[in-house]
């Protein structure tokens, strides 16, 4: 039986932890790509050399070419420029359209049954990119944030009332940038919704600190921004993908109608399961939720149609 086999492009902060948190997981052989001479091939090393005390036994290489890339079930795209402070995601729009369309029409060459796993920001919008690149069917592009968002949320909710995180479950729609929508109404602590265990006020301050997304990392680290909990996003949308386990987790799918929305890359609760995205989990929402993820889409559409048009094809 043939091991998975996962590359993820770009061996920076994010890259690189997802390699880790892969690897450690058991989830397959690994291979590490970065433009820099010496960076990718170097944390592969290190990562090899972590084996024996850490306990995973995969293959792990790191490199600057696609060639040992060929055959990759799932592609984990991270490469391009990070927030710095005062930066927004759409700042990064332009550079990292240039290096999306690069890297994935590059990798999907050798990997024409591939998933890829964007996480370049601004990461609808490159999700976009990624789908024109690679010609591939929206069930196999899909964008990492949405299980980003909710752990942010989940872990506010955990801190406010004083319980472990993995009793809190929280739902979190829209674009990964300031117009996401957290959902309260769907949010639960051991099944009961949260408006019933905090007061309005409290929940408004979690759903604004929500929203602010890695805004706040980003202003600490000054150098970069958040990748310790988007590397356990990665890590949760694969696993759910190399192990068929068919989870229902919030990530970027372009839609086609569902939530009366269409060609457009939004966040939604989907099932990731062996053949990718396979499904759109289609919530109830009241006529205010949708409005702000109309509003949402729309912002995302909106920077979407500012790519360039000649973003090449594989
Ligand atoms: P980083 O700067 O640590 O790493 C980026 C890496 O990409 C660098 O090692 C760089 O050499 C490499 N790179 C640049 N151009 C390349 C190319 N053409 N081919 C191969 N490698 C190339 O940045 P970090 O923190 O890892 O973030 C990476 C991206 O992920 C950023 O765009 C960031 O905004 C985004 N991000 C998205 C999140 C999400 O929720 N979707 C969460 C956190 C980060
Ligand atoms: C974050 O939310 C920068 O998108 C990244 O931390």
């Amino acid at each position: 039986m043939r091991k998975p086999k996962i590359t993820v492009i770009g061996a920076g902060n994010v890259g690189a932890t997802a390699a880790q948190r892969l690897a450690e997981g058991h989830l397959g052989d690994i291979v590490l790509v970065d433009v820099v001479d010496g960076v990718p091939q170097g944390k592969a090393l290190d990562l090899v050399q972590a084996a024996p005390v850490v306990h995973h036994d995969g293959m792990l290489v790191g490199t600057n070419g696609y060639d040992a890339t060929a055959g990759s079930d799932v592609i984990v795209m991270t490469a391009g420029l990070a927030r710095k402070p005062g930066m927004s995601r759409d700042d990064l729009r332009d550079a990292n359209a240039a290096i999306v369309a690069d890297c994935v029409s590059r990798a999907v060459r050798k990997s024409r049954d591939s998933i890829i796993v964007m996480v370049t920001n601004p990461l609808d919008v490159m999700c976009e990119v990624a789908r024109r690149a690679s010609g591939f069917p929206r069930e196999r592009v899909i964008g990492m944030a949405g299980v980003l968002d909710a752990a942010r949320m989940r872990a506010f909710i955990a801190m406010e009332l004083g319980v472990s995180s993995e009793s809190v479950f929280a739902l979190v729609l829209g674009g990964h940038g300031d117009s996401m929508v957290p959902v309260p109404r769907y949010t639960t602590v051991s099944g009961v919704p949260l408006p019933e265990l905090l007061p309005a006020e409290r929940i408004d301050a979690i759903v604004q600190r929500t929203a602010k997304g890695g805004g706040e990392i980003v202003q600490l680290l000054k150098t970069g921004s958040a990748y310790y909990a988007p590397a356990a996003g990665v890590y949760e949308m694969v696993e759910s993908m190399v192990r068929d386990r068919k989870r229902i987790l919030p990530c970027s799918v372009y839609l086609q109608g569902e939530f009366g929305l269409k060609d457009v890359f939004v966040g939604v609760p989907a099932r990731l399961g062996a053949n990718g995205m396979e499904g759109v989990f289609e919530l109830k929402l009241t006529a205010e939720e949708r409005a702000r993820l109309h509003a949402s889409a729309r912002d995302v559409a909106e920077q979407a149609a500012k790519l360039p048009a000649d973003l090449g094809k594989a």
